[in-house]
């Protein structure tokens, strides 16, 4: 398979130095990459702005992206060649109606910023995925599971992988895999190097 797997944040900037994010690493991500190429498949990672070093192992192709527009961009030129797509990316949900060049001076007062909504990557992907199968990713903290289910059928999904804000910068946390046919399998207490191999088994098999 060639899988499309995104990955980190995303950076919405208010003008040259600005920016509204958020706190992913794309850790899953990436090792999501890594597990799909150990399983002899072909990756294409496209990764938010994160400190962690990009995979460099033969398999993995790696597009690195700022915005939420140029994560659309680039996997719109990576899915007709793609089997899956996995979403792990913490895409900002808005961005800044108007991007304004080279560093305005700060407003002196209170101020409001215009924000518009960013475009939802994997609904977009899974909505004309055709034969190819979706993964997305989901943190609930309330109603977790029926919550995950409605994304699932809301994004036109094949599973969810549902964890907790405990996830957030861990090592090992609660996951759980809920499929489109009804299957819930657990993972808990799981690292996100075994969570990555068990998806990567699991959309394989
Ligand atoms: N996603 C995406 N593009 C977006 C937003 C989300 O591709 N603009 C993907 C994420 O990578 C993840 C899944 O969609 O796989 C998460 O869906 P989302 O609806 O954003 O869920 P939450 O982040 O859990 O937020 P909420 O429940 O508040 O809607």
């Amino acid at each position: 398979m060639r899988i499309l797997v995104t990955a980190g944040p995303t950076r919405e900037h208010l003008d040259d130095v600005r920016f509204l994010s958020n706190g992913a690493t794309g850790r899953m991500g990436i090792e999501i990459a890594l597990a799909a190429a150990q399983a002899g498949h072909d990756c294409v990672l496209v990764l938010g702005p994160t400190h962690l070093a990009p995979p460099d192992r033969p398999g993995i192709v790696v597009r690195r992206i700022v915005s939420a527009q140029d994560m659309l961009a680039a996997c719109r030129a990576e899915w007709n060649a793609c089997d899956a797509l996995i979403a792990t990316a913490a895409v900002a949900d808005h961005r800044p109606a108007v991007r304004a060049s080279g560093k305005p001076e700060k407003p002196r007062d209170a101020a409001v910023l215009e924000l518009v909504p960013n475009p939802d990557i994997l609904a977009e992907l899974a909505a004309h995925k055709e034969h190819r199968r979706c993964v997305g990713f989901a943190l609930q903290v309330d109603d977790a599971e029926a919550r995950a289910r409605a994304k699932l059928q809301r994004k036109n999904l094949d599973a969810v992988v549902l964890d907790g804000p405990s996830a957030l910068g861990a090592d090992r946390a609660d996951f759980r895999l809920l499929t489109r046919s009804g299957e819930t399998r657990w993972w808990p207490q799981t690292t996100k190097a075994d969570v990555a191999r068990e998806l990567i088994a699991w959309l394989g098999g």
